[in-house]
């Protein structure tokens, strides 16, 4: 059966951390998560199904050169999108932010990675409620919804375990038709 890819940008190593726990709660079902600043167009691409995560970092903005890392991240592998196509591909995103301190840019991220990701054709899945948050504004929000798993490391980090295994509920049988 194939896998499901996991692929994760980081500063200070929390999503990494979290992509960790996905992994393991996927098993046999994913594959070791990758930083997307170490990886290849070509090998994101051997996947069809995804997980992608990132914290939101800057002003509102995905990791990278911009945000003062010192090596590549999404903001450095998204651009190579522009050539891919995406069609036949599910991708489910999520993304680490503090809703207090950035109240008005919470996860962005999610939003970015997402429009990026959907304006080449693939299909994105594992929407989350943003009920249980408290934020002021974000790009990642569609109606009552964000467009990934939210999580706060800094606030809620209590509630990030069962916020994971409830969204990998929903989205494992998308991931793994
Ligand atoms: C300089 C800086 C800017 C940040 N900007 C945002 C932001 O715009 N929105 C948000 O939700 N969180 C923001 N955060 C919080 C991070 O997303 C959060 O600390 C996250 O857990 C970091 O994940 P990492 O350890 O994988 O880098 C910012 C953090 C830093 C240090």
């Amino acid at each position: 059966m194939a896998k499901i890819g996991i692929f994760f940008g980081t500063d200070t190593g929390r999503t990494r951390l979290v992509a960790k726990q996905i992994a393991k709660k996927l098993g046999e079902a994913a594959d070791a998560p990758v930083n997307i600043g170490r990886t290849s167009l070509e090998a994101f691409l051997a996947y069809d199904s995804l997980i992608v995560g990132s914290p939101t970092l800057g002003d509102g903005e995905l990791p990278g050169e911009s945000t003062g890392l010192s090596q590549p991240s999404w903001e450095e592998f998204l651009p190579q999108l522009v050539e891919a196509d995406l069609n036949g591909k599910t991708i489910a995103i999520f993304g680490l932010g503090d809703q207090k301190k950035y109240a008005g840019e919470f996860v962005d991220a999610i939003g970015l990675l997402h429009d990026a990701f959907a304006a080449r054709g693939a299909r994105v899945v594992g929407r989350w409620p943003t009920a249980g948050y408290e934020f002021e504004a974000s790009k990642a929000v569609d109606g009552d919804d964000f467009l990934g798993l939210a999580i706060d490391q800094h606030h809620q980090a209590l509630l990030t375990e069962s916020r994971i295994d409830a969204w990998l509920d929903q989205i494992r049988p998308e991931l793994l038709p």
